[in-house]
């Protein structure tokens, strides 16, 4: 492990430091042997699943100074498959998403962004849907200030008036270190260019499922504007 790879954060903490890797993104602490063990082995994990080969006929939807979004179908080779379904892995992992059986694999499509390093460095999953419930907003925003507004219930309320929609995106990830650099913005863009052949669909007739509190933030304000 390169030490000069990392950065120590202040955690707050008194007597470890935590810190970031800043190859994988991983925040562990240093001084402990287990934290250290886990970061190990999530590095070479991490790393191996989001390196890039490009391989032949690979589907690249659009181009960038900083990388480029490869689609893949679900009649694609067996290898672009793989790559796409070891990604949703890490990425569900991420997500805390256990085992989560796609509703219908045959049909899903998976948007990468390769960086121009060659590293996958944003997923989106995208499958057509025919409705969807709007997420109201929240019920209830923390009161105290000392609860603080770090504290999100993922539980959002939702319209129970069903609306038609026609994609759903049901993953977006963006490599942690990576993020804020408009790569999610870019993905939604292309989708919305590809996913239904000769139409660009609006932002009403996309749909994000279950979205987690970074997720919420980049689509209330990628639907704004
Ligand atoms: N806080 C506040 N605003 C945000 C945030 C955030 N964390 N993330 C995005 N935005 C808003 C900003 O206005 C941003 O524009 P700005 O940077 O010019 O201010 C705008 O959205 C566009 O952001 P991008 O740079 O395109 O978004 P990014 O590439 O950082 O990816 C994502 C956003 C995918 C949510 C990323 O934070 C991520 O991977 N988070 C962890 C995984 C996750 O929670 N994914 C969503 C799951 S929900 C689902 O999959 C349906
Ligand atoms: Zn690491």
């Amino acid at each position: 492990r390169d030490s000069k790879a990392q950065m120590i954060i202040d955690a707050g903490q008194k007597h470890f430091g935590a810190v970031v890797c800043k190859s994988c993104g991983m925040i562990y602490t240093a001084a402990s042997p287990e934290d250290e063990a886990q970061h190990i082995q999530h590095h070479q994990r991490f790393l191996e699943g989001l390196k890039y080969v490009s391989w032949k006929r690979e589907r690249v939807v659009a181009e960038f100074w900083d990388g480029k979004i490869v689609l893949v179908l679900p009649d694609d080779p067996k290898y672009a498959i793989r790559k796409a379904e070891e990604v949703r892995e890490l990425v569900d992992n991420e997500l805390g998403f256990k085992q989560v059986v796609l509703r219908c694999p045959a049909k899903i499509k998976t948007y990468l962004f390769v960086s121009s390093e060659k590293k996958i460095v944003g997923c989106l999953v995208a499958e057509h849907i025919r409705q969807a419930f709007r997420v109201l907003s929240e019920p209830h925003a923390p009161q105290s200030p000392n609860q603080g507004v770090l504290e999100y219930h993922r539980a959002w309320r939702c319209s129970t008036k069903p609306e038609p929609a026609i994609c759903g995106i049901s993953r977006i990830w963006v490599f942690s270190l990576m993020r804020r650099r408009s790569i999610a913005r870019r993905m939604v863009d292309v989708v919305r260019n590809t996913f239904m052949y000769g139409c660009y669909l609006s932002t009403v007739e996309i749909a994000f499922s279950d979205p987690t509190p970074d997720g919420k933030l980049f689509a209330t304000k990628y639907c704004q504007t």
